[in-house]
């Protein structure tokens, strides 16, 4: 289906393919072909990590000549919008600024790059490309990590983390994240919206995600607490469980976290070191889906579980 309906577009490095299709997933409900996605549906992706835009299409063709053409016969009238083009590989031989030029003399109004009322897009590939309105597109407000004072060398990528909340939560949503390291799940949580709560099982990591967090003004509440006895009830969980050569994780301290989240929670997203969809299954929890996150020292894999929590 291109022809009608909405589409979205992803940007993402290779490596982060899987986790990029499953937040997309998550969010829309979509299934990604590559970079790009097709729906009836069109929802706000706002706070996507690797999702960039959400299009009404309006046209779509073979050639950019064919589509200016369909475009003009929309008749379409806006004051104050803009234009932008999407390469999405494998990436045609488009020249971006004629192409924009050329749609906007086929639009009624007036353009305004600077701060644009209406935003159209065009999408295009080798062979094919779509021109749509954008009916949202992601804020990107995910924090620098090089600016936050407290570092530690088993956080996740801010994007990663981003993400991670996406698959299990939408603003307003309660979430824990029962071994929030140096908070860098907690801070992505609080950008967009979603109540968050953190903990550690180490007083030095306690600090540090309060640190950070309050270096960016977000009040999010951070305790000291072993999470195999953790206590509460939330929407969902994100658990990027200890792994790497600073940490003595086995599957004994991963069934005892993960057994006792996923009884207080709906849903989880739980991140490893290795391959663990054994002891999922050997638990009976229910695998919604899992990605493969691979970077030069180690292969996250991550895991959407369905949570327990009744009522
Ligand atoms: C991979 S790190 C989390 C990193 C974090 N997501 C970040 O981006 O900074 C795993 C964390 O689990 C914590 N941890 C280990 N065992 C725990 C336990 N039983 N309960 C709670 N936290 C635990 C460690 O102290 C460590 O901070």
């Amino acid at each position: 289906m291109d022809g009608m309906g909405f589409m979205y577009t992803l940007a993402y490095m290779d490596f982060e393919a899987e986790l990029a299709a499953s937040e997309l997933w998550a969010m829309t409900g979509a299934c990604a072909e590559g970079r790009l996605a097709f729906s009836r549906v069109g929802c706000d992706i706002s706070p996507a990590a690797y999702t960039r835009l959400c299009l009404r299409v309006l046209a779509a063709a073979e050639d950019t000549e064919t589509l200016i053409s369909r475009v003009s016969e929309l008749r379409l009238s806006a004051e104050g919008f803009a234009i932008e083009v999407v390469k999405v590989s494998p990436k045609p031989m488009v020249h971006s600024l004629e192409l924009c030029r050329q749609l906007a003399d086929v639009v009624a109004g007036a353009p305004d790059l600077d701060s644009p009322r209406v935003r159209y897009a065009v999408a295009a590939t080798q062979g094919r490309c779509w021109f749509g309105q954008v009916m949202s597109m992601a804020c990107r407000n995910w924090h620098d990590s090089h600016a936050r004072p407290g570092h530690f060398s088993n956080s996740l990528p801010v994007r990663m983390a981003r993400a991670l909340v996406n698959l299990v939560a939408a603003p307003g949503d309660s979430l824990v994240d029962p071994c929030c390291g140096a908070g860098t799940v907690l801070i992505e949580a609080a950008l967009v919206g979603v109540r968050a709560e953190g903990f550690d099982v180490s007083w030095p990591r306690v600090a540090q995600s309060r640190q950070n967090l309050s270096y960016f003004g977000l009040s999010v509440p951070v305790a000291r607490a072993d999470a195999r006895r953790l206590e509460g009830r939330w929407d969902a969980a994100v658990a990027d469980l200890p792994y790497g050569h600073t940490s003595m994780a086995d599957d004994d301290l991963y069934a005892d976290i993960v057994g006792n989240i996923a009884a207080r929670v709906r849903r989880l997203v739980v991140v490893t070191g290795a391959e663990k969809s054994y002891l999922w299954n050997q638990m009976g929890l229910r695998m919604l889906g899992s990605a493969r996150v691979p970077t030069s020292n180690v292969i996250r894999h991550v895991y959407l579980l369905a949570g327990l929590r009744k009522g």
